[in-house]
C-alpha cells in the first residue's frame, strides 16, 4: 500500500472545516502540504502549528475564484517540491433558498467557486500530473485528484438546490474527468460527505443573507427547514470523517471512485438508489414551521 509520506498535496479551502481536518491528519501522516484559503492569517497558523519549520507545510492564501491566485498556488507547489502528487478539491460553500427567489447572480457565483475554479485548477494541476514521473510505490500512478462532492451531488432538496446543483454538476464532471486521465496513470476520486459539523451552516446563511430576509410566500416553510439542522444533530459527522476517506483514497493501491461517510451519508445513498423518485421527494418535502 502506498505511503503518504513525502506525497506533495495541494488542500484548497484549508483555512476550516474539512480541509483543515484533512491538513491535519495528512501532516501526520508524513505529507508535504500546500494549503490554501482566502483567510491568509488562519492558514498560516494552522501551516506553522502543523510545521514550525516552514519546509513541509506551505500557507499561500488565496481565492480559488482568481486566476492569478490558482496560477500562484501551483506555481508555488511546483517551486518548493518540484511536483504534485494529489489535488484535494475541497473549498465550497452553500446557497440556501428557493429558486424562484435566488439571483441569478447569486447562483453564478455559487457555480464560480464550487465547479468552475475546481474546474480551472484541476486544468492547471493535470500537465504538472501527466508531465512528472510515475511513483513506483505506487504502481506507477503519476497523481490523485480527490474532489469534495456531497451527498446533496445526489440527492437535491428543495430550498437547498442551487448549492445541491453545483455538486450534481461536480458528480459528472468528476466521472468524466476519471475516464479521460486513466490513460495518463492519474486517478479521479469523488467523496461525498453528508452532513459535517464545521463552519459550512454560518458560511451558508452570510452567502444567503439578502435572500432569507425576503422569502416570502417560502418563510414558513424555511424556517422549519432550518430548524431541521437541529433535530440532525446526533447525526453530524466530524471534519476527520471526511479526513479519514481523503488518507484512504491517497493511500489505496487502487483507490475507489467513489467514498461517502459518516453511516447516514452511505445510507442516503443507498435510499436514492433504491426508492422511486416520489418516495425520496416525500422524504425531503418541505413543512411549515
Ligand atoms: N459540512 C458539510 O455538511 C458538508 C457536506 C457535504 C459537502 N461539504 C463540502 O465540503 C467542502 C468543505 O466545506 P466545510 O464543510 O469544511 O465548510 P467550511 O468550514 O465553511 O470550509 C470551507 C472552506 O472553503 C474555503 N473557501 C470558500 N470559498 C473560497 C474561495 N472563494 N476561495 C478559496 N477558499 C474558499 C473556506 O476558506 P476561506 O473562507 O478562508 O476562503 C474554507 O476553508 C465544501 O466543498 C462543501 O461543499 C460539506
Amino acid at each position: 500500500m502506498p505511503s503518504l509520506t513525502d506525497q506533495v498535496v495541494i488542500i484548497t479551502g484549508a483555512s476550516s472545516g474539512i480541509g483543515e481536518a484533512a491538513a491535519r491528519r495528512l501532516a501526520r501522516g508524513g505529507a508535504r502540504l500546500v494549503l490554501s484559503a482566502r483567510r491568509g492569517d488562519r492558514l498560516e497558523a494552522l501551516a506553522r502549528e502543523l510545521d514550525p519549520s516552514g519546509a513541509r507545510v506551505l500557507a499561500v492564501a488565496g481565492d480559488v475564484t482568481s486566476e492569478a491566485d490558482r496560477q500562484k498556488l501551483v506555481g508555488t507547489a511546483q517551486e518548493k517540491f518540484g511536483r504534485i502528487d494529489a489535488l484535494v478539491n475541497n473549498a465550497g460553500y452553500g446557497t440556501r433558498g428557493p429558486v424562484e427567489r435566488v439571483p441569478v447572480e447569486l447562483i453564478r457565483r455559487n457555480f464560480e467557486t464550487n465547479l468552475f475554479s475546481l474546474i480551472a485548477l484541476t486544468q492547471l494541476v493535470i500537465p504538472v500530473m501527466r508531465d512528472q514521473r510515475p511513483d513506483p510505490a505506487r504502481r506507477g500512478n503519476r497523481g490523485r485528484i480527490i474532489n469534495i462532492g456531497s451527498v446533496a451531488g445526489r440527492i437535491s432538496r428543495p430550498l437547498s438546490s442551487v448549492y445541491d446543483s453545483t455538486k450534481h454538476a461536480l458528480e459528472a464532471i468528476t466521472d468524466g474527468l476519471r475516464g479521460e486521465l486513466k490513460v495518463f496513470g492519474l486517478d479521479v476520486v469523488l467523496i461525498r460527505p453528508g452532513l459535517i459539523s464545521t463552519e459550512f451552516v454560518q458560511s451558508a446563511d452570510h452567502a444567503s443573507e439578502t435572500v432569507m430576509a425576503g422569502t416570502g410566500p417560502y418563510a414558513p416553510y424555511f424556517e422549519n427547514y432550518h430548524r431541521g439542522f437541529g433535530r440532525l444533530e446526533p447525526f453530524i459527522g466530524t471534519g476527520d470523517d471526511i479526513a479519514r476517506l481523503v488518507e484512504r483514497a491517497l493511500t489505496a493501491a487502487r483507490p475507489r471512485s467513489h467514498y461517502a461517510a459518516p453511516a447516514h451519508a452511505k445510507l442516503f445513498l443507498l435510499l436514492k438508489w433504491l426508492l422511486p423518485v416520489r418516495a425520496i421527494d416525500y422524504l425531503v418535502r418541505l413543512r411549515k414551521a
